[in-house]
């Protein structure tokens, strides 16, 4: 698993109860092994882990446990044998006004529960154009991490904001020269290697392009991954390279 690829499929909001039993009827056709993990909504997990899928969850409470009605927390997450939670997803930082600091609280919460940790970095167009994406990225790396007691079971995840549900995506070379970047910012911050992966239109269309990249360590993917077909297409070319 140290050097294997990882594929995340965030689902967000998205698919009913029954398109879900057609969903997990479909990929129930192939063998994915735990280089692919499944992001449904909170209700739907049971029905992936009890499938004996690889799953996470797409967000966790920022409050260990109490009277936070609607909110679940890392441990009842863990509880249920989830491994993963997605933290700090842009639609999170900018909807749900997540802040740096809110998201070290879940990270920290998350740790603390054994799940792994998927921490979503990235910069609008704006910062882009501004030439902040550096400093944007190391912002949200060291406020996320530094001074963290252990960094085993994170997962970073670069995702531009201006790519994600866009149908646009950097070139692979700023691609590369990005991770390049973020992994010697967590290097500086924690003295390890973390693994990096990229999401952002990651599609069954460009993946074999996208999976050209030297330094990725595996997708996170959005829309694409809502059908199963689809994403499994994914999931053969990086998985099967
Ligand atoms: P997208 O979403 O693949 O639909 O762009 C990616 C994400 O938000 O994680």
């Amino acid at each position: 698993m140290e050097n294997k690829k990882i594929v995340v499929g965030n689902m967000k909001m998205n698919l009913t109860a029954s398109e879900i039993d057609n969903y997990i009827k479909e990929i129930d056709k192939y063998d994915y092994n735990e280089q692919v993990v499944f992001c449904p909504s909170y209700i739907y997990l049971p029905s992936f882990v009890g499938k004996g899928y690889r799953c996470g969850a797409q967000n966790i409470a920022s409050y260990e446990l109490g009277a936070y009605t609607g909110e679940v927390s890392a441990r009842q997450v863990s509880s249920m044998k989830i491994d993963y939670t997605i933290i700090g997803h842009s639609e999170r930082r900018n909807y749900f006004n997540e802040t740096d600091e809110i998201i070290r609280t879940k990270i920290t919460l998350a740790l603390k529960e054994n799940l792994k940790v998927i921490l979503c970095i990235g910069e609008t167009l704006e910062q882009r154009d501004a030439l902040k994406t550096y400093e944007v990225l190391k912002r949200q790396l060291t406020s996320a991490l530094k001074g963290l007691d252990k960094f085993q079971g994170i997962i970073i995840a670069y995702e531009p904001i201006w790519a994600i549900g866009t149908g646009k995506t950097p070139t692979n070379q700023d691609i590369e020269d990005t991770i390049s970047f973020i992994k010697k910012i967590i290097n500086d911050i924690c003295g390890q290697e973390l693994k990096v992966l990229y999401g952002g239109s990651v599609n069954d269309e460009n993946i074999t392009k996208l999976n050209t990249i030297k330094n990725v360590d595996g997708y996170l993917v959005g829309g694409a991954c809502t059908s199963a077909e689809r994403f499994n297409k994914i999931i053969e070319v990086v998985v099967n390279q």
